[in-house]
């Protein structure tokens, strides 16, 4: 299994991963959401904001990940991951959680101070994230789901005060995914 930071080039590849992952999880029409929310990142998201990460066996694409740009007033460099695919044929063998650890420190060393999620705690607490409350950080919008939201500091033990609601990039910034 290698694992690969990647740019847009493979743009379609990567969005029909997407598709097809959520649509044996979650059927049809959330694959076809979460294909296209994956296609409007990479197209409309400025590339310093946007950074992808593949797995691949043999080539073959078999999971990735996504991070985009979070913006607070005071310019914390900070990014927030979503979504993530692992293909079916391959899930539960730890390539998730290998991908996303690599994704993590390749942003550490990018200097990324800050990174949240949003989902399943169970999941992304064995990727060191931890639950936050929205008293500290508020989410760039409302939450259906606000036990999901997540975070971890990339240079420090404690995360740094923060006020006022982050702004997320525009391909994420929809109620429905929130
Ligand atoms: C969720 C997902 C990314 C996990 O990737 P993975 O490579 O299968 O996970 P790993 O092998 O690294 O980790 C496995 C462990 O994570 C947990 N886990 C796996 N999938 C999980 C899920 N959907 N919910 C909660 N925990 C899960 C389990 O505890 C599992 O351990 P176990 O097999 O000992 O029970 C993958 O299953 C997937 O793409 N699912 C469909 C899309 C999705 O739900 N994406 C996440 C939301 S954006």
């Amino acid at each position: 299994m290698k694992f690969l930071q990647c740019n847009t080039e493979n743009a379609k590849a990567i969005s029909h991963l997407f598709n097809e992952t959520f649509t044996a999880s979650e059927g049809a029409n959330e694959g076809k959401v979460i294909g296209e929310l994956t296609t409007e990142l990479m197209s409309t998201t400025a590339s310093e904001d946007l950074f992808i990460f593949v797995a691949k066996a043999e080539d073959k694409l078999v999971g990735s990940i996504m991070f985009s740009r979070l913006t607070f007033e005071n310019e914390i460099n900070a990014f927030i991951l979503s979504p993530v695919a692992v293909h079916p044929d391959f899930q539960r063998q730890g390539v998730g959680q290998k991908l996303i650890k690599f994704g993590l420190q390749a942003l550490a060393e990018k200097g990324v101070e800050l990174l949240f999620t949003y989902g399943d705690p169970n999941y992304y607490s064995k990727v060191g994230f931890k639950q936050i409350s929205e008293d500290i950080v508020k989410a760039p919008q409302a939450l259906t789901y606000p036990e999901g939201w997540l975070s971890q500091s990339l240079s420090a033990d404690e995360l740094p005060p923060m006020s006022g609601r982050c702004r997320c990039v525009s391909a994420l910034n929809k109620a429905e995914y929130w």
